[in-house]
Formats: structure tokens, C-alpha cells, sequence
């Protein structure tokens, strides 16, 4: 496996195995890999020769220091598990802050065509510029040929998408389905923060998302929002940030049903202060 912490030698090493015809697909991360960045890179082994995991806790996307202080850092064992699935055509990309931003660790201001003001934009201020600064500048290094991204972030999916598009970046952006422990809770680095008895809690988000689903068929959006309210109000343990039904494409909350639509409920939780999402597609 080779590691790199330098852009430069790395975009030469990519360079070089192009130039032999090696298709590169790549997985971007902030490391504390689980489950689910394990199947994103083995998506991206059936379509590429080799896989490029970029492992950076990139400051720009956290709106509280607190969080990006107390984000878990684990690169020895991270190395360990990708070795264990593919030890020679994967490179792994750890810089320091300073090989990514330089001297200013700043966010670009970017404009997503409107993705960017519900949900995870409307509570995390400043994150999405966060992440279309890292994502465009580590597209833009590494040139791969497809780049791999989880559902579980569906909203950053759909931004990465329009970045893309808006800035000509030539790259197939390929979202892959949410990975979930065998209880149903969606597979984040998170996760390891929280204690025992909020673990144990946490299942109840996809057990909602779950029923909502049900419930899509025949009620309302905001008959389904005012019993997810109501469900959440008995978990002690478990605090209800938001819970929006979007339409898939724009993401504006629904305002009235169409069949000819698709939509998702879009979810956001604090279990102590982890604070967790997911969504769930309706129809
Ligand atoms: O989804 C994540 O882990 C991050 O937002 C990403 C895409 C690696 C950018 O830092």
C-alpha cells in the first residue's frame, strides 16, 4: 500500500499509473473507517484498477470547534483495515492541514443552485462551503475517473453532484446505498462516541424512518412530521433536531404530494451530544 502525505508526489504517482491505462476511482473520508467506507471502496474496485482513500479531518466542514476537536483520529488502525482489504492497488492520501489550505484554512463561498439551504445547510452553518472547498480541491489533485460518496449524506451527494456539474470537473460522481449495523443504525465514525446507552437507543431513528415510510402511502407530510415529533418527545435519550420529507431532486420540503415526484425524509438527532442523521427514500 502506499500512503502519501504530499500532494505533489501523489498527483505524480496518479499520474504515472493513468498514463498506463489504470482507471481511478476514489473515496474521500475523514478517516475512523467503518463497514460502510468499506463497501464505498469496494464499489470502487469493480469499476477501477485502483482506488485512491483520502483520510482528512477537514476543519472548514465543522460549524463547532467542539466536534471537529473531539472528531475521532484513528489513521494506524485505518490503515490496518484497508490493508486487510486490498493491500496493493489502494493509495491512501493523509496530508496535514497545511498540504490542503496552505497558508489560509478558509472555505470558498459556493452557490449550489439552492441544495444547500434545508436540513444539514439550515443547522450547520457554513458546512456545505466547507465541503464543496475540501471535495474540490481533493477532485482536483487526485483527477480521478469516478468518485464514490454514501447516501447516509444524501444531501452532500446531490451538492457534490451540482459542484461537479457548475464547475466542469471531469469526474462520474457515484452515490452508494446507506450501510447499516444489523440493528438498523446507519453506519457513521460517530457512532464510536456514543456511550452504551445511547448506542442502545439509536436504532429508534431508522425504526421511524421506517414506519414514516409506511405512513407515506396514505397520510400527509406534516401529519407524519407531528408523529415523528411526538414519537421522538418520549425518548429521553434521543433529541429530535429535524425531520423533513423533500422532494428527492431540489430538496425543498414538500409542500403538496405529487405522484409524478419522488421524496425522502431527511432526519438529524442528538444522542447526548452526538449528534447523528439519515434518511430514508419514500416512494
Ligand atoms: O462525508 C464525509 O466524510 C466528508 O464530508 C467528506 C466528503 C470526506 C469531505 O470531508
Amino acid at each position: 500500500m502506499n500512503i502519501f502525505y504530499d500532494k505533489t508526489a501523489l498527483s505524480k504517482h496518479i499520474k504515472a499509473l493513468k498514463a498506463k491505462g489504470n482507471s481511478v476511482g476514489f473515496v474521500p473520508t475523514m478517516g475512523a473507517l467503518h463497514n460502510g467506507h468499506l463497501s464505498l471502496i469496494k464499489e470502487g474496485f469493480k469499476q477501477n484498477e485502483v482506488v485512491v482513500v483520502s483520510i482528512f479531518v477537514n476543519p472548514t466542514q465543522f460549524d463547532k470547534k467542539e466536534d471537529l476537536v473531539k472528531y475521532p483520529r484513528t489513521l494506524n488502525a485505518d490503515i490496518v483495515l484497508l490493508k486487510s482489504i486490498a493491500d496493493t492497488n489502494i493509495i491512501v492520501y493523509a496530508p496535514p492541514v497545511e498540504d490542503i489550505y496552505e497558508s489560509k484554512v478558509e472555505s470558498q463561498s459556493f452557490s449550489f443552485d439552492g441544495l444547500e439551504y434545508e436540513m444539514e445547510g439550515a443547522f450547520r452553518d457554513g458546512h456545505f462551503d466547507g465541503v464543496g472547498t475540501i471535495v474540490k480541491r481533493l477532485l482536483e489533485i487526485i483527477k480521478p475517473d469516478y468518485a464514490y460518496f454514501g447516501e447516509k449524506d444524501f444531501q452532500q451527494l446531490q451538492i457534490i453532484k451540482k459542484l461537479v456539474e457548475l464547475h466542469h470537473i471531469p469526474v462520474e460522481i457515484v452515490g452508494c446505498p446507506i450501510h447499516r449495523a444489523e440493528d438498523g443504525l446507519a453506519m457513521s465514525s460517530r457512532n464510536e462516541r456514543l456511550t452504551k446507552a445511547h448506542r442502545e437507543a439509536a436504532p429508534f431513528i431508522y425504526k421511524t424512518l421506517k414506519t414514516a415510510k409506511e405512513k407515506f402511502g396514505t397520510k400527509s407530510a406534516k401529519n407524519i412530521s407531528e408523529w415523528v415529533e411526538s414519537q421522538f418527545k418520549e425518548q429521553p435519550l434521543l433529541e429530535l433536531e429535524y425531520f423533513i420529507i423533500a422532494d428527492t431532486k431540489t430538496l425543498n420540503p414538500v409542500k403538496q404530494k405529487s405522484t409524478k415526484k419522488t421524496y425522502r425524509a431527511f432526519i438529524a438527532v442528538y444522542a447526548g451530544d452526538i449528534r447523528l442523521i439519515d434518511n430514508i427514500a419514500l416512494n
